[in-house]
């Protein structure tokens, strides 16, 4: 239990969960369109972390949980990811995740937007199936808010005027709805109290939270290797997020040179380092990550004195782990 890190001993702890969820999407990529289980295995192969299944185990773990209502509901989940991420290279014409071509760049953005329909199809197939009404409304508000949340980011592109507040709204709903549900799911199939479920789904939020904030803290300090797809692509996509809303504050010069790159739509030569040296001067992305922190206290604190305790450590960890991983 001791070696590696969170998510590697939360892994190795949900390990017959975890495979369990690995055969059920196996299956659920099954159709004689083969473009389906080729596209379908491939994004979810390539190397995701498995992060909110993972957190839906876990959760229902440190409550004792040994059925396995939840490993549909934790493969649902990862669907719904895996086809918003499908959705998402398109949007943002991005060609690489996590250090590959992206599914749109091997299949083009057709073949990425109509698998990503069927795997979200799919997923609503699996949740009717299972005929749990409540969860069937859980994931349809997600899925629900996750649309928004890209639309709300959709319709700030270039604002410059976005404040952190704004900020957040987006995060919350493009990012962290989805860990909210797995942590949701976790603690509803235990069977807890209410008062128990929506502390854990603060957890999730939480977690997710710090998770997106470190994700746009990156994009202005990490390398290419390291991030697994290029850096400095946020602005270059109009989106205005926290390291660079912190140091368009305190920076003039800053802004006026992100309002010329809003005025002509993308980068020149040169823009994107010296906007990403400017945001490391103003020190955007640590004060980021300071927030991503802050939140991963918050959902520390959330788990309140609930379940076991060796896993609620783990939890604990990992909610810390995803304020301070590298990628
Ligand atoms: C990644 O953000 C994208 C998301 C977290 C959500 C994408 C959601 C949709 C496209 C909504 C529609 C989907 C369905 C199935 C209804 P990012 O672009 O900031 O991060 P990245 O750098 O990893 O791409
Ligand atoms: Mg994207």
């Amino acid at each position: 239990m001791r070696e590696g890190n969170p998510l590697q001993r939360a892994a190795r702890l949900c390990a017959p969960e975890m495979e369990a969820v690995n055969r059920c999407i196996i299956d659920n990529l099954q159709s004689d369109i083969v473009m389906i289980p080729a596209i379908g295995q491939y994004i979810v192969n390539s190397g995701g972390k498995r992060l909110r299944p993972l957190i839906c185990l876990l959760i229902a773990k440190l409550f004792g949980y040994g059925g396995d209502r939840h490993i549909p509901l934790a493969t649902v989940i990862e669907f719904i990811h895996t086809a918003s991420l499908l959705h998402d290279d398109v949007v943002d014409a991005a060609h690489e995740r996590r250090g590959a071509p992206s599914a749109n760049g091997v299949w083009g953005n057709q073949a990425s937007v109509l698998v990503g329909d069927y795997l979200f199809s799919r997923a609503f197939q699996m949740m009717v199936a299972a005929g749990d009404m409540a969860m069937l409304k859980l994931m349809s508000d997600v899925t629900n808010a996750l649309a928004e949340g890209e639309v709300l980011q959709l319709s700030r592109t270039f604002h410059l005027e976005m404040t952190e507040a704004e900020c957040l709204e987006v995060i919350e709903r493009k990012t962290a709805v989805l860990f909210r549900a797995a942590a949701e799911v976790g603690a509803t199939v235990a069977g807890e109290k209410p008062e128990v479920i929506a502390a854990m789904s603060e957890y999730g939020m939480c977690l997710g939270v710090a998770f997106q904030l470190m994700d746009d803290a990156l994009d202005y300090i990490a390398d290419d290797q390291t991030a697994g797809k290029p850096t400095g692509h946020d602005l270059e996509e109009g989106k205005i997020t926290l390291p660079l809303i912190v140091a368009m504050e305190a920076d003039a010069a800053l802004r006026q040179r992100v309002q010329e790159i809003a005025d002509r739509d993308g980068y020149r030569d040169g823009d994107r380092a010296w906007v990403r040296q400017r945001v490391q001067q103003q020190h955007g992305a640590e004060e980021t990550m300071a927030r991503a922190q802050r939140y991963a206290q918050r959902a520390a604190e959330a788990l309140g004195r609930s379940g076991d305790g060796g896993i609620r450590t783990l939890l604990q960890q990992l909610a810390a782990f995803a304020a301070r991983r590298d990628s």
